[in-house]
């Protein structure tokens, strides 16, 4: 990128999934945005919040960061229990949305994109973010995006796409 002079500075980082044994973990091999040890996001799969699942988080805290949980709004406990962010909240999480969920598609059912934008519209996330696996994907990854500026305004997404990711790994 620096050889093409394209104006983009790519930074490490990784998803944790949060697993029964993962505060087992040592503390110097957890990763977080950029590799700072400041922030650290996460995602699980759960039909319901499992008992280890505070326990985690906390531990995570517990090492100075701040920790974010990625795309709610797939997470079957999520869907049948949106209320549950308010314990996100009280538990100090950040959320992080994808923008392809904010349209329904084989890849969002509508339980998720119904999620999503009730998250958006009640302030809920943080960030949000492509999930981009494949470049093929991207153009629905744009239709979440000009959705999201439809349901909350550019200012609101522009906070949740620049300004809100940029304290990530200031
Ligand atoms: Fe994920």
């Amino acid at each position: 990128m620096q050889r093409r002079q394209l104006p983009l500075t790519l930074s490490a980082g990784g998803e944790i999934n949060l697993v029964p044994r993962y505060l087992e973990t040592p503390a110097q091999a957890v990763v977080s945005y950029g590799g700072s040890g400041r922030f650290c996001l996460f995602d699980m799969w759960a039909d319901r919040l499992p008992a280890y699942f505070e326990p985690t988080v906390r531990w995570l805290q517990s090492l100075g960061l701040t920790v974010v949980l990625a795309h709610p709004e797939r997470m079957k406990a999520v869907q049948d229990q949106p209320e549950l962010a308010d314990y996100f909240q009280q538990l100090g999480l950040l959320l992080q949305g994808n923008l392809y969920c904010l349209v329904e598609s084989s890849l969002a059912p509508r339980i998720a994109t119904r999620t999503a934008e009730r998250f958006l519209c009640d302030g809920r996330y943080f960030i949000l973010g492509s999930d981009c696996h494949k470049p093929d994907s991207l153009p629905t990854r744009f239709q979440g995006l000009a959705r999201a500026i439809q349901l909350v305004g550019d200012d609101a997404v522009s906070a949740l796409t620049k300004t809100n990711p940029a304290t990530l790994l200031a």
